[in-house]
């Protein structure tokens, strides 16, 4: 077997280098400690890449058969951990290279012709980032029908809705609910059209210029699965901009879940106490025996912040770069791979604990009637016997301040009173102050009326197959 250059890349790359490379920068360049993550996306380019130069005639059979054969027990060796990574071979991709040509000889160094590692990672990144497209996409999907199935138990069962944290409308916990569904269908949207743009194939951009191997670019990206290419070689090795999206995504998606999240600590709280979670989701205090602690929700919150923190990170990262290709590139991987982690294991946990949610419509309903939450449904009825809005506001601000003089709800006070007030107040003016009547009148579509929210519950399900 001929030598190996990889083998002494640590004493320089080539012939030109005069002497070793500093221990320290070694260790600052190094990427294998993480971008070996990659290893399956990069072997899977590179049979994708040599199957292509043999059809090309680029290299022989035989060397086919050879790397094949090598790239096959280098991803055995690498699944089973037998595989030996090495620092000084600094990144995935001359790692899976220098042991090919270690277990194969010559057609290991035939591997990367018409190839530069800058059209490599490229492609690496774009693999591996479309299959955990793959693997998120239905995790959304899951926390969505856990949503829509505590939806589909309370329909009927009304809490306030709040605007400045202020009860303001009676809703039911369904509609409040399916807020988030809708809220999750578009990040899964997003994550579909992220797909799309990740799923374009640079290799062949070699280096930054394009090769003058006649390379079958249409034939790597259909074995690869990748639907169109990355049509101009500069753009194709340096940006990342597919990796910026999905951390856009993801970060839009952290929100979504910080803020049901954020719902859950304050519902779960003794304040509210709409809700209660399984014992399981839920944590102790080392000193405090009485609490439990809505620890997975306020972590999920939390979360959200680094997620956001890389998608600003990546920003950084690209917006001073020059064309093309830049090592500051290298930096893209721990982000996105952590961006990837968080979303995963935050969605998959939300989805179970969503699952695990006590309902307390007594509380929520308590708190429907403390604040008034009516008072619309009485100005609505005003304006439905020809008082215009602004002076039915106005009567109605009357109604809310003799209720709180005497302590009770508005659907409590005598009719008589309430005639007092303005003699258009009719005979069912007290069915529309109930929290029932005021939910089912609110029938417009997307309105919280239970027939529209379980409407919206059907076509949701229907969506999610
Ligand atoms: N480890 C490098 C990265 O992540 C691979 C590409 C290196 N290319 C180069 N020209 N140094 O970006």
């Amino acid at each position: 077997m001929a030598g190996n250059p990889l083998d002494k890349k640590s004493q320089g790359w080539s012939a030109l280098f005069s002497e070793p490379m500093d221990v320290l920068v070694q260790r600052y360049t190094a990427s294998v400690g993480f971008d070996r993550r990659l290893a399956r996306a990069d072997i899977a380019g590179s049979l994708a890449h040599a199957r292509m130069l043999a059809a090309q005639k680029v290299i022989a059979a035989q060397d086919l058969a050879d790397i094949e054969r090598g790239l096959e027990q280098v991803g055995e060796e690498i699944d089973s951990g037998r595989f030996e990574w090495k620092l000084e071979l600094e990144d995935v991709h001359l790692n899976i290279e220098a042991r090919l040509t270690q277990l194969v000889g010559d057609a290991g160094k035939r591997l990367h012709t018409g190839r530069s590692r800058n059209d490599q990672v490229a492609t690496d990144i774009r693999l591996w980032l479309r299959g955990e497209i793959d693997a998120i996409a239905p995790l959304l999907v899951q926390l969505q029908k856990a949503l829509l199935d505590v939806a589909a138990q309370h329909t009927d069962t009304v809490m306030p809705g709040f605007t400045h944290l202020q009860v303001a409308q009676p809703v039911s916990f369904a509609h409040h609910l399916l807020a988030y569904v809708e809220m999750f269908a578009r990040d899964a949207e997003r994550l579909a059209d992220v797909r799309k743009r990740t799923n374009r194939l640079p290799l062949g951009a070699a280096a930054l210029a394009g090769t003058s191997y006649p390379l079958d670019r249409d034939a790597v990206a259909r074995e690869l699965g990748f639907e169109a290419l990355s049509e101009n070689s500069l753009d194709a090795v340096s940006d990342r901009d597919f990796a910026i999206e999905f951390a856009a995504f993801a970060s839009i998606a952290m929100v979504h879940v910080s803020r049901l999240a954020e719902e859950i600590v304050l519902w779960m709280s003794q304040n509210f106490g709409f809700i209660d979670l399984a014992d399981r989701y839920c944590t102790g205090s080392s000193i405090m025996p009485q609490k439990r602690n809505p620890d997975v929700a306020e972590l999920a919150r939390g979360k959200s912040g680094r997620v956001i923190g890389h998608l600003m990170g990546l920003l950084t990262l690209m917006k001073g770069q020059p064309l093309t290709y830049n090592k500051d590139n290298q930096e893209d991987k721990e982000p996105l791979f952590d961006t990837v982690d968080t979303l995963a294991a935050t969605l998959r946990i939300m989805a179970e604990m969503v699952g695990g949610i006590r309902v307390k419509p007594d509380a929520m309903r308590a708190a429907a009637l403390k604040g008034y939450a009516t008072a619309t449904d009485l100005a609505d009825h005003l304006v439905k016997e020809g008082v215009p809005f602004r002076d039915a506001h106005e009567v109605v601000a009357h109604a809310v301040k003799l209720a709180l003089a005497r302590g009770v709800d508005l659907a409590e006070l005598p009719l008589a009173e309430l005639r007092a007030l303005h003699p258009s107040i009719g005979d069912d003016a007290r069915d529309a102050l109930t929290l029932e009547g005021s939910l089912n009148s609110r029938a417009v579509r997307g309105g919280t009326a239970p027939a529209q929210v379980r409407a919206q519950i059907e076509r949701h399900r229907r969506r999610l197959g």
